[in-house]
């Protein structure tokens, strides 16, 4: 059993002492306050006695899988809700959104020439960290949404009260999405034969022509590789994928009750998902949310906003990579179109100067959220678009290797998000507007992207740009 008592006072040394719990000295941020604290420790206590989600191996599995992303062997694809919801829990959903992940992890592999890691922001990603305690509509002010692990989304005031139960309700969620996800890349479900009607409703249009020549071109590939005897029957990869999933590790008292020891190497691993990441409003270097993470095996993220200076970045790394272990850490940036130059070069330059071992990933979403002129959070699908071209430029001119990308999408044919080829306008966004917190590319816009990233990996291994490529 870990130890689980109260933790040593830490001094300013390389490696202080870490337990499970150790998260508590530290400034609670982010998290809630429960009225009932008897009713917060019963479900801790039952939640410890529940099996993890996932195991130490596995996650293992995936830093060895993000070593090879780091080292510009592989790429990353994360990507799911913002928020998942009880109320949008469904077989459907997952199964919609998986199938468009595989459908994205195609296309990105024909771009890359490479394998794709998929990693899921799902089955655990419910916590979310809000820029205010509290909101108001209509003159009433109440406490913000926090996730539907926290407390509920309708506006009462009854709604709002955390309550620990949640947390329960979460991880069965978790258990059943796994479930399903782990059938679904077990059971040869991956259609990835019939790339073509992927995008038959990509009409008119030059950027639709290109799409339809990629489609072509990965098809003719799938045929060759059929006709040589490379098919689902003799060659295990075609069957079978490795899927991931990843959350923000932000509600700390379930990160810390589904931690675990693992048996093989003894050492701590967080249960609750396989990858975990801290958000950009958690990572203070002296935080809670850091003290718990830097303690895990599991592979971590760390999202990189405008306000990260060099210093918070060495000063990270070294705390939560001290052994710089490849595939360990992967810095999830988040600038914003436009802003992308101005701080990513002194990023990865600080990265090189400490010869530090980190994936480099692009996350486009939350830079680029403002409101429509009708009320709406969204963001526009071309801000997304610069953003990536942004990162990939930057990479290319610090001769450092773009990682991967990290979207905030559905396989549902959402209107959270405006443009792309099938045009959502601001006035559709009332149509289908359906997330919980941020909002998402629906599956055409995020299967758009993935030809978009491709082109740009396709520039990056052939030194020809996308629209020359359209052009020949
Ligand atoms: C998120 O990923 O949903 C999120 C809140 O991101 P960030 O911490 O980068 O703002
Ligand atoms: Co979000």
């Amino acid at each position: 059993m870990m130890a689980h008592g109260n933790p040593t006072a830490r001094p300013d040394t390389a490696e202080p002492a870490w337990d499970r719990a150790s998260w508590r000295a530290l400034e609670r941020i982010q998290m809630p306050d429960y009225p009932d604290p008897a009713a917060v420790r019963a479900v801790e206590a039952q939640l410890r006695q529940y099996p993890p989600l996932v195991f130490a191996g596995e996650a293992r599995r995936l830093k060895s899988q993000l070593a090879l992303v780091g080292a510009g062997r592989a790429f990353l694809l994360q990507g799911g809700d913002c928020a998942e919801s009880f109320s949008e829990f469904s077989a459907d959903n997952i199964r919609d959104t998986f199938k468009v992940m595989l459908q994205m992890a195609v296309v990105l592999t024909w771009g890359a020439q490479l394998p794709v890691v998929k990693v899921g922001r799902m089955a655990g990603q419910f916590a979310k960290p809000r820029s205010a305690a509290t909101e108001s509509v209509d003159g009433v002010e109440l406490p913000s949404y926090r996730g539907d692990i926290v407390n509920g989304f309708d506006f009462t005031a009854e709604s709002r009260v955390p309550d620990p139960r949640r947390m329960l309700q979460a991880y069965t969620q978790a258990a059943a999405s796994l479930n399903l996800l782990r059938a679904f890349s077990t059971g040869g479900y991956a259609d990835i034969h019939r790339v073509q009607s992927w995008i038959a409703d990509f009409t008119g249009g030059p950027e639709a022509a290109r799409y339809r020549d990629i489609a072509d071109r990965i098809s003719d590939a799938m045929a060759f590789m059929q006709a040589a005897g490379v098919t689902a029957e003799t060659a295990h990869e075609l069957s079978q994928v490795d899927f991931y999933t990843s959350h923000e590790a932000l509600l700390l008292e379930y990160e810390e009750a589904l931690a675990r020891i693992d048996s093989t190497t003894g050492h701590p691993v967080a249960g609750s998902g396989h990858m975990l990441w801290i958000g950009d409003r958690t990572r203070q270097v002296n935080g809670a949310h850091v003290e718990f993470c830097r303690g895990v095996q599991n592979p971590i993220g760390l999202k990189c906003g405008p306000s990260i200076t060099t210093d918070d970045l060495k000063a990270l790394v070294a705390r939560l990579n001290p052994a710089n272990e490849a595939g360990r850490l992967t810095l999830i940036a988040r600038f914003g179109a436009g802003m992308v130059g101005d701080h990513l070069p002194r990023l990865i330059r600080a990265m090189q100067d400490e010869g530090a071992n980190v994936v480099w990933s692009c996350d486009p979403m939350h830079g680029n959220t403002i409101k429509s002129a009708n009320g709406y959070k969204t963001r526009p699908f071309d801000s997304v678009l610069r953003e990536v071209r942004e990162f990939f430029h930057v990479h290319k001119a610090e001769g450092t290797v773009p990682g991967g990308v990290h979207f905030e999408m559905t396989g549902q044919d959402v209107t959270e998000c405006t443009g792309g080829v099938r045009a959502v306008t601001d006035e559709d966004l009332s149509s289908r507007y359906h997330t919980a917190c941020d909002p998402r590319l629906n599956a055409s816009q995020s299967l758009e992207l993935a030809f978009l990233v491709a082109e740009e990996l396709r520039a990056r291994r052939t030194g020809v740009s996308g629209d020359l490529q359209a052009a020949v």
